[in-house]
């Protein structure tokens, strides 16, 4: 699982967190969070209601229905290359129409007054999706909030609440169990990448693109009780997003990779450091920090590569064989493979020879040897030639029929390879 996703754990339920960039302290923002609205989560929920609901500081009025959205912005690139990045949690109304900036008053353009030292950009940010969004909820009202809450106790609740949905919808990762990972030349339809997501999630998102490339999602909720607190319900998207059915590009983004690994252990004086990225448009970037005494979980990215491996195809998230001695794909017996070199310049060869790419087919003991990298993706080590882990055959093996291994998606049959320690 990524590192966002994972170790974000920890933010909800500590109610610590600081600016990754500039910290501010702790203490702080516990004082300000407002954890619980006591409403119940029990009755009915958002948009679908058959009467009026008169309090609205339970029940989330006229703007019900939720959407997380996401982006994946490869251009310029932002965040991390594995991991979509939040743009915010919009209240729109069941009919799809919403209202923006709600509450001149609750603008809180000196946000910095709640969250110390941000830098410019993402204090920008964090206004904008508190000021056009968060103030439209109405169960987000200052009526709403226990007395003596702290001015600005529900943006911080706003915020965690966006955290808290973001950590659940490992976009990267899903599309990734489904052997789908960026590439700058394989196409999808939106029929697989739908698929692919509605099989992590339970209910269809929205794919958004721009031109042919998909750079946003966003899921669906009604929701019971308060944004503070509630229970977020998922539901299918009411309408498609933007992108066209075939034809679709997930481009890779540059950056750090968010780290699949990490180690955990248990003091009493140390800190859990854990990073979440959130990003708007090309206007910022913002990161979370979260601290709590007890545990460490260190993360890193994985620099250490198995000396022997079996190399196994993944194919919409289930294994299909593996590679074969000469480089071919079947589902026989598969070869071990002896691993030199570093994530970022890794060669391979096998009991037949040194392992390469001639004419876009990868092959082992024909004399080629071809430099390769290796790419954690959804808690996988993935085979990556020229920065794209896609591979790609006329036909998937079965049986003792093998099939040559071409690099990049463009073959009929497309799949991931991950590389397993033996
Ligand atoms: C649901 O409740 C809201 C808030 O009271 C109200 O505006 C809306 O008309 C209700 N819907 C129905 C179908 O009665």
């Amino acid at each position: 699982m990524l590192a966002a996703v994972t170790v974000l754990a920890g933010l909800a339920g500590s109610s610590l967190a600081s600016p990754f960039f500039s910290p501010w302290s702790s203490e702080e923002l516990f004082n300000r969070a407002v954890t619980s609205s006591g409403c119940s989560t029990s009755g009915t929920a958002s948009c679908t209601n058959t009467s009026s609901v008169s309090d609205l500081c339970c029940f989330q009025a006229p703007g019900g229905l939720l959407l997380q959205t996401q982006f994946w912005d490869t251009s310029p690139s932002t965040g991390p290359s594995n991991s979509w990045t939040i743009h915010g949690l919009w209240p729109d109304h069941c009919d799809g129409t919403f209202d923006s900036t709600c509450d001149a008053s609750r603008a809180y353009t000196g946000l910095s007054t709640y969250w110390k030292d941000i830098d410019g950009d993402d204090e920008s940010f964090w206004e904008h999706e508190w000021s056009k969004h968060g103030t439209c909820m109405s169960t987000l009202d200052v009526k709403c909030l226990p007395s003596g809450s702290p001015k600005g106790a529900e943006a911080v609740a706003f915020f965690n609440t966006v955290v808290k949905l973001f950590k659940t919808l490992p976009t990267y990762q899903w599309l990734a169990d489904a052997g789908i990972t960026p590439s700058s030349s394989t196409t999808h339809t939106l029929a697989s990448l739908t698929a692919a997501l509605k099989k992590g999630y339970g209910f269809t998102p929205a794919l958004d693109c721009d031109g042919s490339n998909v750079n946003q999602i966003s899921y669906y909720y009604h929701l019971k009780g308060s944004v503070i607190d509630g229970t977020f319900v998922p539901i299918d998207a009411p309408e498609a997003g933007s992108c066209p059915s075939t034809g679709i590009k997930y481009l890779t983004k540059t950056g750090t990779p968010v780290s699949t690994t990490s180690t955990t252990k248990t003091t009493s004086t140390t800190k859990t450091t854990v990073g979440l990225f959130v990003n708007c448009g090309t206007t910022g970037l913002m990161s979370l920090q979260t601290s709590t005494t007890k545990t460490t979980t260190t993360t890193s990215a994985p620099t250490t590569i198995p000396t022997k491996a079996t190399i196994q195809a993944i194919q919409n998230g289930n294994q299909v064989g593996g590679l074969l001695s000469l480089g071919t794909w079947s589902t026989q017996t598969l070869a071990t493979y002896t691993l030199s070199g570093s994530t970022s310049s890794l060669k391979l060869s096998t009991s037949k020879g040194t392992c390469g790419v001639s004419g876009g087919v990868f092959s082992c003991g024909d004399g080629d040897s071809s430099t390769f990298s290796a790419v954690s993706s959804g808690g996988l080590l993935l085979l990556a030639y020229q920065d794209d882990t896609s591979f790609s055959s006329d036909n998937v093996p079965s049986g003792s029929t093998v099939y040559a291994v071409n690099t990049g998606g463009d073959d009929d049959e497309v799949y991931t390879l991950s590389i397993i320690s033996t």
